[in-house]
C-alpha cells in the first residue's frame, strides 16, 4: 500500500460542544499532524441540507465549526480543509454513482429503516402513519453523497463513529460496482473507529448530544462556562461523604481534558467526600484553562470571517486540483466526457 489518504466530513449542523471536540475534533486535529499521510477535512454542507431547511442557521454552523477547527490548531498548510459545496465534482460524482447504485442496498441503511420504523408504530388513536413519512430523498441518499465525498479523494481511511460504519460499507460496495462497469478507478476506503475515544456524558448524564439537548457548547464565555458545568446533575451526596468517581459525567468530562495525574488527584478527592459545588468549581478551572488560547482564537476568527472565508476558499482550489482531473478521468470511463 502507498501513502494513506484519511478524510473526514463534519455535518454543519449546530455548534460545537465539549463531546465535540473530544470525540472527533481533537483526535482528527491530532492525526491531521502525523507527516505520513494525506489529510481532508471537510465540512459536510450539503448533509446539513438534508438535516435541516433553516438559511442562517446553516450559515452560522458552517462558520462556528469552522472557526473551531482552525482555533483548534488544525493545520490547513498539511491538511486540505475545504467545504463540501465548493467542489461540484462531489455532486455530478454523487449522480454517477446514484445510476449504479441499487435501491435496496439503500432500503437496508439504519438512518432510513429508524425512521420508517418509528412511522409504523402506531399511534394513540391506533393508527400506522405512511412508511415514507417526513422522509426527503435527501435523506434517502445520503449514503451515496457520503461515498462521493470519500471516493471523489481515494481516501483509503475515513475515522467515524460507530453509527457510520455501514455508510463505508454502502461506499465501498458502490465502489466496487463502479470499478466492475468501467474498470478499476475508486479506491475501496477503510472505516477507522476508535474505541479509545471518550464519548463524554452531558448535563443531564446521558451521552452529550445535540438530540438530547444536554450539551456545553466549546466556545461560549468563561461565565457561560462556568454557569454550564454547575448545571451538571450529580446525586444528594453531602459534603464529606465519599463519592464514586466511575459513571459520574463530572469525573469523566474531567478525566477528558485532564492529565493522568490531575485525573487521579480528582478521582482520590471524590474517595475523600468533595462537596460537588467545589467538584463543578475543579472542573471548570481545568475546562476553562485548558479552552481559554483556543476560545481567544476563535473570537478572533468569528469576529473576522473573511479570515475563516480565504482558508476554505483556499482549501477548496486545493482539493479540486485532485477532484477536477479526477472527475475528467471518470466523466471518460462512463462515456460522458
Ligand atoms: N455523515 C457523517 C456524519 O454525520 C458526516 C460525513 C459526510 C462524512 N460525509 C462524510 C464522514 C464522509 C466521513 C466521510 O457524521
Amino acid at each position: 500500500m502507498n501513502r494513506q489518504t484519511w478524510l473526514t466530513g463534519i455535518t454543519t449542523s449546530g455548534t460545537p460542544h465539549l463531546g465535540n471536540y473530544v470525540g472527533a475534533i481533537r483526535p482528527a486535529i491530532e492525526a491531521s499532524r502525523a507527516g505520513d499521510r494525506d489529510g481532508y477535512y471537510f465540512l459536510a454542507d450539503y448533509h446539513a441540507l438534508i438535516k435541516g431547511h433553516d438559511p442562517e442557521r446553516l450559515r452560522r454552523s458552517r462558520r462556528e465549526i469552522a472557526a473551531a477547527w482552525l482555533a483548534l490548531g488544525l493545520d490547513t498548510e498539511r491538511a486540505t480543509f475545504y467545504r463540501q459545496s465548493d467542489i461540484p465534482e462531489i455532486l455530478e460524482l454523487t449522480w454517477m454513482l446514484t445510476c449504479l447504485t441499487a435501491k435496496g442496498l439503500m432500503n437496508r441503511a439504519h438512518a432510513y429503516k429508524a425512521l420508517v420504523q418509528a412511522n409504523a408504530e402506531v399511534d394513540e388513536e391506533g393508527e400506522t402513519l405512511e412508511p415514507d413519512r417526513g422522509i426527503t430523498m435527501g435523506l434517502f441518499n445520503y449514503p451515496i453523497l457520503m461515498s462521493a465525498d470519500i471516493l471523489m479523494f481515494r481516501a483509503t481511511h475515513v475515522p467515524v463513529g460507530r453509527d457510520q460504519v455501514q455508510h463505508l460499507e454502502m461506499a465501498r460496495d458502490i465502489a466496487q460496482r463502479f470499478n466492475h462497469h468501467y474498470g478499476e478507478r475508486l479506491v475501496l476506503p477503510e472505516a477507522v473507529v476508535d474505541d479509545d475515544v471518550a464519548t463524554l456524558a452531558g448535563l443531564d448524564g446521558r451521552k452529550m448530544s445535540k438530540s438530547y439537548d444536554n450539551t456545553i457548547p466549546l466556545f461560549e464565555t468563561s461565565k457561560r462556562l462556568r454557569k454550564s458545568i454547575m448545571k451538571i446533575v450529580t446525586n444528594s451526596l453531602e459534603p464529606g461523604v465519599p463519592k464514586e468517581p466511575e459513571g459520574s459525567a463530572l469525573f469523566e468530562i474531567h478525566r477528558a481534558f485532564a492529565s493522568e495525574a490531575q485525573s487521579a488527584a480528582y478521582r482520590q478527592a471524590f474517595l475523600d467526600g468533595i462537596a460537588w459545588g467545589e467538584a463543578k468549581q475543579q472542573l471548570f478551572e481545568l475546562v476553562d484553562g485548558v479552552l481559554a488560547e483556543p476560545r481567544e482564537r476563535y473570537e478572533e476568527l468569528m469576529a473576522n470571517p473573511e479570515r475563516i472565508e480565504k482558508v476554505l476558499v483556499a482549501g477548496a482550489e486545493r482539493a479540486r486540483e485532485t477532484s477536477r482531473p479526477f472527475l475528467a478521468e471518470l466523466r471518460e470511463a462512463v462515456g460522458i466526457a
